[in-house]
């Protein structure tokens, strides 16, 4: 049981604070809340206090009120601090370090880690300032949950923005009470990206793979404890905090650098590999009257397939299979010709790439696991959390 404040500011999505009150009293925990002055115009005190059936404090209730209960001393107790719905101007006046009201007092004055749950128009969590606040917010230690995809409020406003589930805030919160060290001591590879091709020194062969799934998987098994070595094509997301980077272009690259990086004891293979390279010319190909050059295409290594079958294995190899028609059988089949262990396949006639969320089958030897449509976030902490299973055993 822990003593969670938290932290209700001004915006739609507060009701929804109600909600992860009614869980975290189900799991127990203590659950004091501050309501900014906005935050008192969509939620009610008495309502929060009902579910929270603990001291609720606004910057409307009077001094006799805070010397009974303190602001800073609700603060200091705290083992962690968690803002729910937390607006773009709480971030901004927590980014500058203001003391304003008795919110951004107490965020000051707490010594416990703050996770914020940010819910916006995505417009406004799209404007610089706010990246600038939450980059300085991150680099402070501050965590975040969300904000999600999705509808807004406001009728045919679409984007990022969305308040995350109460499910997954109290999933960051326990992650944070209790963090998950299954995997400490453990190395893992994980592959992500496309691969670029070159074709002469300004052109190549590329895909259409961002690097989210992999780079997911890659920040739950740090997060896990694991020592992690991402070999990644090239991408435009950031490398996950805790991960070493080993940046590559070309699939022999990402197989150089995947066998630099053995031993490990699970692999991961994420990266759409291109199939095939080209003889890149050494010059940029110039327009010629005889028509368009003929490129000749060679087959790349099957990185997945190599590291399966190499002297230095590692335990637990996992592979993907992009498929686009009989998804299981094609996946079952690649797991025997490839030799690894799991097959994550997923179906990306529905459009995957770039996108947020993922639908996936873990396919083993002897059985086939259906699960839900996930953020690729959620697909990398289920894996890890495979993982990590499949270790203990
Ligand atoms: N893979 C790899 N090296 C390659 C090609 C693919 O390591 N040269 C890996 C991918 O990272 C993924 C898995 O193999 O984990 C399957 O990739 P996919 O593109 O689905 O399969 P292909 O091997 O390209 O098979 P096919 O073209 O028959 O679908």
């Amino acid at each position: 049981m822990a003593r969670i404040l938290l932290v209700i500011c001004g915006g739609i999505a507060a009701y929804k604070a109600l909600e992860l009150i009614r869980r975290l009293r189900e799991k127990g925990h203590e659950v004091p809340a501050i309501l900014t002055e906005a935050a008192t115009r969509f939620v009610t005190p008495l309502s929060v206090g009902a579910l929270s059936n603990a001291p609720v404090l606004t910057d409307l209730f009077d001094l006799d009120r805070e010397r009974e209960i303190g602001h800073i001393r609700l603060a200091r107790a705290a083992d962690i601090v968690v803002v729910a719905p937390a607006t773009a101007d709480i971030m901004a006046r927590m980014a500058t370090g203001r003391a304003d009201d008795l919110a951004t007092a107490a965020l000051l004055a707490t010594g416990a880690p703050i996770l914020l749950a940010p819910a916006m128009n995505p417009h406004m969590w799209a404007h610089p300032a706010t990246a600038r606040n939450v980059a300085r917010l991150v680099a402070d230690g501050v965590r975040l949950v969300g904000p999600e995809a999705g509808e807004m409020a406001e009728r045919g406003e679409a984007g990022i923005g969305r308040l995350a589930e109460p499910a997954a805030i109290l999933a960051a919160i326990e992650d944070i009470l209790a963090p998950d060290r299954r995997l400490e001591g453990r190395h893992v590879v994980v592959t992500s990206g496309p691969t670029h091709e070159a074709i002469d020194p300004v052109r190549y062969i590329a895909n259409r793979s961002s690097g989210k799934q992999g780079h997911a998987i890659a920040a739950a098994a740090a997060r896990a404890g694991a020592r992690v070595t991402l070999v990644s094509g090239p991408v435009t997301i950031p490398t996950p905090p805790g991960v070493t980077l080993r940046a590559v272009e070309s699939a022999r690259d990402m197989l150089a650098a995947v066998e630099a990086a053995l031993p490990a004891d699970i692999a991961v293979m994420a990266a759409a590999v291109a199939d095939w390279h080209v003889e890149a010319a050494a010059q940029k190909l110039k327009k010629t009257a005889s028509g368009p050059p003929a490129l000749t295409l060679s087959e790349n290594p099957d990185i997945l397939a190599t590291i399966s079958r190499s002297a230095s294995r590692p335990r637990l190899v996992v592979g993907f299979a992009a498929e686009t028609e009989n998804v299981i059988a094609h996946a079952r089949a690649k797991l025997a010709r490839k030799g690894c262990d799991w097959i994550l396949a997923n179906d990306v006639s529905a459009g995957v790439f770039g996108e947020a969320e993922n639908t996936v089958h873990l396919i083993t030897a002897d059985r086939v696991e259906d699960w839900p449509r996930l953020s690729k976030e959620d697909v990398g902490a289920r894996l890890v959390n495979r993982i990590a299973e499949t270790l203990a055993d």
